[in-house]
């Protein structure tokens, strides 16, 4: 049997578009292996947002060269967000000559051709500009999907984003907002929940954007109200979400329905308002503020997380000194931080104040300091309450679950208990996970 070797990078969506390559592998006779080395087929699913994961593709891919050469039939393929950038995928053909296969994030769908094309000794290169679908559909909906867990899974509400946030290449890379119809979203639920899932994670670059697009208008707290009927589903997450277009009806349907949990992505990106403007967010610090205030007015149990960037050209240290206050007041549960990186075909890299290096990782470090004493903070406090724990699977420390509020829980317990929702008493706390004694 051949065997392919499968790496994924970036965000969630890719690893679900990472399953449905999978998918797609299985059903064409391959076995996946991680021993790279064993591979007939390897395959890079790319991310583009910041440099250094791209730095890194260049430096494996270089590397696979030997591997080729030892073994001529071996095909070494790149997809993903990366080659969707005309300069990107120049620079690919141009310095990773042994690379036999490209394609890219709307034509997934054409993996089985692409990859006999190459297995004829085509270099078989392939990106489409922009998907191509019917309203409220996409190719993945066709397609068969090897899911990585048995419990959770994930489920595509709208592809794309047209935020046009000054730093991002996400709107270039992933074309625009469309949505999925509600009909088709409801039934993947439902066969999720027939196969066992007890728990759904609602996938977009901006699921608050849900169904604008739509000739059936239809908001995204509709939809969760939708789904939350649904007999058998024990828990419903999502992520990523805009602060812009955080309505009130989804702040409601955060605190009163059932099976979404108590847990909320909302990215600030920094604390200045000037900034802010500047990355073209469409909210100012005091908007975000308030609206923190009034979702936790509702969910006082949330936890909150975000995504931090420094580094902003012409972030000034009065800028940075207002992410880090803002960083203080708002108390995350948790934060990702990231170094400010310019992107070529992006707004924000034409600026003219770009911040050097050191300056940048000084703010980093800074802000991380800051944030793991809150978010240890936070972990403490969990100390001796009781929480509905997930049990996910094991590890080498016993058996691991998640809270409501997605933080990781080791327990011991049997092995049968995997699946089941249980009541546990926290009894450790460190800064990125807790221990537990079930009740
Ligand atoms: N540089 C640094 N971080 C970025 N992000 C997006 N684009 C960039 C960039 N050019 C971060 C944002 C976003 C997260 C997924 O990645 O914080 O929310
Ligand atoms: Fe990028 Fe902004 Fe869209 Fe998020 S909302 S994917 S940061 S453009």
């Amino acid at each position: 049997m051949k065997q392919f070797y499968l790496n994924t990078m970036g965000c969630q969506m890719n690893d679900h578009d990472s399953e449905v390559i999978r998918g797609l592998l299985l059903s064409l006779g391959y076995g996946e292996t991680d021993r790279v080395g064993q591979a007939d087929l390897i395959l890079y699913n790319t991310c583009c947002v910041r440099a250094n994961p791209e730095r890194k593709v260049y430096g494996h891919i270089t590397s696979y060269r030997r591997l080729k050469e030892k073994n001529p039939q071996l095909i070494i393929g790149i997809c993903g967000c990366m080659p969707q950038q005309k300069q990107e995928l120049a620079k690919i053909l141009e310095q990773l000559p042994h690379v036999d296969l490209i394609f890219g994030t709307h034509n997934i769908h054409r993996l089985p051709e692409l990859l006999e094309r190459a297995q004829n000794g085509e270099r078989a290169v392939e990106i489409w500009d922009e998907a191509q679908y019917d309203e409220g559909q996409d190719f993945r909906d066709s397609l068969p999907i090897a899911r990585g867990h048995g419990l959770k899974a994930f489920v595509n509400v709208i592809y794309g984003c047209t935020n046009f946030c000054t730093y991002c290449i996400v709107p270039y890379v992933r074309g625009r907002e469309h949505s999925r119809l509600p009909e088709k979203i409801k039934e993947d639920v439902q066969n999720l929940i027939q196969d066992g899932y007890k728990e759904i994670t609602l996938l977009g670059q901006n699921v608050n954007a849900y169904g604008k697009d739509l000739s059936n208008k239809m908001s995204f707290a509709a939809l969760l109200k939708e789904l939350d009927r649904l007999e058998g589903l024990e828990r419903i997450r999502f992520m990523t979400s805009h602060p812009r277009d955080m309505g009130q009806d989804l702040i409601e349907a955060l605190s009163t329905l059932d099976t979404v949990c108590e847990h909320l992505h909302l990215p600030v990106q920094s604390g200045s308002s000037r900034i802010l403007r500047r990355m073209n967010r469409g909210y100012s610090r005091e908007y975000y503020q308030d609206l923190v205030r009034r979702i936790r007015g509702m969910t006082p149990e949330i936890s909150l997380t975000t995504d931090i960037i420094v580094g902003f050209p012409g972030e000034t240290e009065e800028d940075f000194a207002a992410t880090l206050s803002l960083v203080e007041e708002t108390q995350f549960d948790s934060a990702f931080t990231f170094i400010y990186s310019p992107r070529e075909g992006t707004p924000a890299t034409r600026l003219p104040e770009q911040i050097p290096e050191e300056i940048k990782k000084k703010r980093i470090y800074k802000l991380i300091e800051l944030q793991n004493s809150i978010s240890a903070k936070k972990m403490q406090k969990l100390l001796g309450t009781q929480q509905e724990i997930l049990i996910e699977g094991r590890s080498r420390e016993g058996l691991v679950g998640r809270t409501r509020t997605n933080r990781l829980v080791h327990l011991d317990g049997p092995l049968d208990l995997v699946g089941s929702l249980l009541k546990v008493e926290i009894t450790e706390a460190s800064t990125w996970s807790l221990r537990g004694r079930i009740c």
